[in-house]
């Protein structure tokens, strides 16, 4: 029986696509039940109505306070009942009464070697730093930025001719492995 997951999103939605790609493999262990976005342009909303996927938007400026915002994200997400809530690009810091209600169940990917860079600018941050790797990080998510336990890296070599932007893009490449792996191994 394959595992409900719920994938919050707020823009391109590039994980997202490729977590979908590997719920299409044979024993793949998820299935993606919903994806909510918190910002109605957000490109990865066509990606999920493309492969017929439930879909949301719940924007927080529709909302008088944070936490009227995150009951709505709760109520909908518990209707899914998943294993795992997946962050993929979703630029809301959760709160701690939403972490608990879902404690060891939603996860993040980051672009840095967490703990390093966290937040955002990641790869100029590593390139400034002079760092000698690049990657990306699976964690748990608590209330603070990027801070919860690490699951998994994966790191990529930074080349004197990088820039920000071609380590993007060699980052993204490995987020995109590595996020449905990491799903793979955590609900199997
Ligand atoms: C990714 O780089 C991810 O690591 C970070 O936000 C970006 C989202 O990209 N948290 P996308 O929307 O999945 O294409």
């Amino acid at each position: 029986m394959k595992k409900n997951i719920v994938v919050l999103i707020s823009g391109r939605g590039s994980n997202l696509k490729s977590i979908i790609n590997a719920t299409k493999e044979t024993g793949y262990p998820a299935n993606i039940s919903l994806v909510i976005s918190d910002n109605s342009k957000a490109q990865g909303l066509n990606i999920a109505k493309d492969n017929s996927i439930d879909n949301i938007i719940i924007e927080k400026s529709s909302f008088d306070s944070k936490k009227k915002f995150e009951d709505d994200l709760v109520e909908k997400i518990t209707q899914h009942n998943p294993s795992l809530i997946c962050l993929a690009g979703f630029m809301i810091i959760l709160s701690k009464d939403f972490v608990n209600k879902f404690k060891g169940k939603i996860i993040n990917i980051h672009p840095s070697l967490l703990p390093k860079h966290k937040g955002l600018n990641t790869h100029e941050k590593a390139i400034n730093s002079g760092d000698k790797y690049g990657g990306c990080t699976v964690h748990h998510v608590n209330d603070r930025i990027d801070d919860g336990e690490i699951i998994a890296q994966q790191k990529v070599i930074i080349t004197s001719d990088d820039t920000a932007d071609t380590l993007k893009q060699k980052v993204l490449e490995l987020e995109h492995k590595l996020y449905p792996k990491v799903i793979r191994g955590l609900l199997s």
